[in-house]
Parts: C-alpha cells; sequence; structure tokens
C-alpha cells in the first residue's frame, strides 16, 4: 500500500522504516508539500497547528487518515465532523505503543481498586525530550482521566499557583535532553506509596502502533481511537 507520512522529523522517520518493514511504499511529505495522489492512507506526525490542515488535505484526496501528532484536542470536536461529513476515516491516539495502552488498562485497575482508599492521593509524572511542543503529553492526560473517572471527586489540575485544592491531584511534566518518553502514576499515602511507570527505550513502538492503525482504517469509516484498533485485532488487552 502506498502511505504518505506526513511529517519527516523524528516520528516520521521511524514510521517510514516501519512501512518499509512491512511491505508498503511510504511517500515522506514535508511542510507546504501537497498530500501525494495514490496514497491510501497518511499517518500525520508533525505539530498541533499543522493537524486539521493536514487532515483537509488528506480527505480531499480521497485517502484515510492516522493522527499520532498530539496537543490538538482543542479541535477534536471540528476533526470529528470533518471525517464525518466526507464519509472519510480517522484513527487518532496520544500514544500509539502497544504498552502505553497495556499500561492504560493496569492504571484504571488500580485507580479502581484504590478509590474507596482517599488516603492514596494520586499523581500523574511525564518526562520527554526537551524538544517536545506540548506538556504535559497527552498520554499523562489520557492517564488523569482514567484515575478521575475511577474516582470521582479527584480532579486533574496541570498547574498550580498554590496548594492543591481538596481532591485535586497534579499531572506535571519534565523537558529534559532526549528522554524518549516515560509517564509514572504514583498513589501516595505518606507512610508507603505505590507506583506504576512505563519506560518508551525507543520511538520504534510508537510507529509499529500507528502503521497497525493505517493498515486497519485503510478499508473503513469512521472516527476511532487505537483501543478499537487493538480490540478489533482481537488483542487480549
Ligand atoms: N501518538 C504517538 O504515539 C506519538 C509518539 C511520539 C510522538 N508523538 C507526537 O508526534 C508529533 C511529532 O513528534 P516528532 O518527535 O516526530 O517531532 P519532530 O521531530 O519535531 O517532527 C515533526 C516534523 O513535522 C514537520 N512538519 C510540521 N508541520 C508540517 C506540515 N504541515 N506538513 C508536513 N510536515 C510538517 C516538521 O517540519 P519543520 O521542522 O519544518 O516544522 C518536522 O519535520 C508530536 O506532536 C509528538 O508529541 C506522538
Amino acid at each position: 500500500m502506498k502511505v504518505a507520512v506526513v511529517g519527516a522529523g523524528k516520528m516520521g522517520r521511524e514510521v517510514e522504516a516501519v512501512l518499509r518493514d512491512r511491505g508498503h511504499e511510504p511517500v515522506l511529505v514535508s511542510r507546504g508539500q501537497p498530500f501525494p495522489a495514490g496514497c491510501a492512507v497518511g499517518i500525520d506526525f508533525t505539530r498541533p497547528e499543522a493537524v486539521v490542515e493536514n487532515l483537509k488535505k488528506a480527505l480531499s484526496a480521497r485517502a484515510r487518515y492516522v493522527i499520532g501528532t498530539t496537543g490538538w484536542n482543542d479541535r477534536a470536536e471540528e476533526v470529528r465532523r470533518l471525517v464525518e461529513e466526507s464519509r472519510g476515516g480517522l484513527v487518532h491516539a496520544a500514544n500509539f505503543s502497544l504498552g502505553v495502552n497495556l499500561f492504560y488498562r493496569i492504571v484504571a485497575e488500580a485507580a479502581r481498586v484504590l478509590a474507596p482508599f482517599p488516603d492514596y492521593d494520586p499523581w500523574v509524572l511525564e518526562r520527554h525530550h526537551r524538544q517536545k511542543k506540548d506538556a504535559p503529553s497527552g498520554t499523562a492526560k489520557t492517564l488523569a482521566a482514567l484515575v478521575e473517572s475511577a474516582a470521582p471527586g479527584r480532579k486533574a489540575a496541570t498547574s498550580l499557583s498554590g496548594a492543591l485544592g481538596a481532591g485535586q491531584f497534579l499531572v506535571s511534566a519534565v523537558r529534559a535532553g532526549g528522554i524518549v518518553g516515560e509517564h509514572t502514576v504514583g498513589f501516595d499515602a505518606g507512610g508507603d506509596e505505590i507506583l506504576l511507570e512505563h519506560r518508551a527505550r525507543t520511538r520504534r513502538g510508537f510507529a509499529q502502533g500507528a502503521v497497525l492503525a493505517a493498515e486497519w482504517i485503510s478499508t473503513r469509516d469512521g472516527v476511532f481511537g487505537f483501543d478499537a484498533v487493538l480490540a478489533d485485532l482481537g488483542a487480549r488487552v
């Protein structure tokens, strides 16, 4: 399958390699270039401000789309409408790593088990390389949402100007060097603490998930998350 790799940065290069490994034909698309003809799907790892315009170009070319770029949540409704109006297909995920998607389930279960014990005070910390443009990461926001939904009354805060309010928990970020991506969820009860952590060592896992999503959406219509892809492929996750 001919696949447009929109954004030739760190992730775009990984996606290109995975596509070749899986027998596809990648076409790299840099900023300012049109969506290439004949591509059944596009995979977007660019920057938040570029996502909607890139999607419009792909939909006009009748291509399905995969968005790995993070930080565009404020335009989620518009994105859904665009895809549905053009009867297109989209998979988007803040994290295409299988390990992180398994981690989501572990964190959701931990938050559920700990919800009746309010002394176990949650926190979320993510660490990434210094070039990352959004903070906290989309993955950290998803983890915070899992904690919130398991324990009504808990509310995530992504910045602080004083002490935490009742029920609030902090979602914070570290930016330094070349860290690929690390997410920690802690539950601190004063006398002890429970820690859960996922560390990505390379970008290859993200690229593999995005390519899997591209293969899957190439024959489908609608707007999906990566969980739908994994579930449909029979992954016992
Ligand atoms: N979902 C996941 O699993 C996952 C995993 C890792 C990263 N990410 C996200 O993916 C995004 C990219 O990460 P990265 O580490 O690859 O960043 P990066 O190395 O900075 O690469 C982004 C590339 O996109 C290019 N670009 C910007 N606007 C474009 C446009 N309109 N059309 C085509 N190319 C364009 C940039 O070119 P210029 O230099 O000219 O701007 C750059 O080459 C970020 O949002 C990051 O958070 C997601």
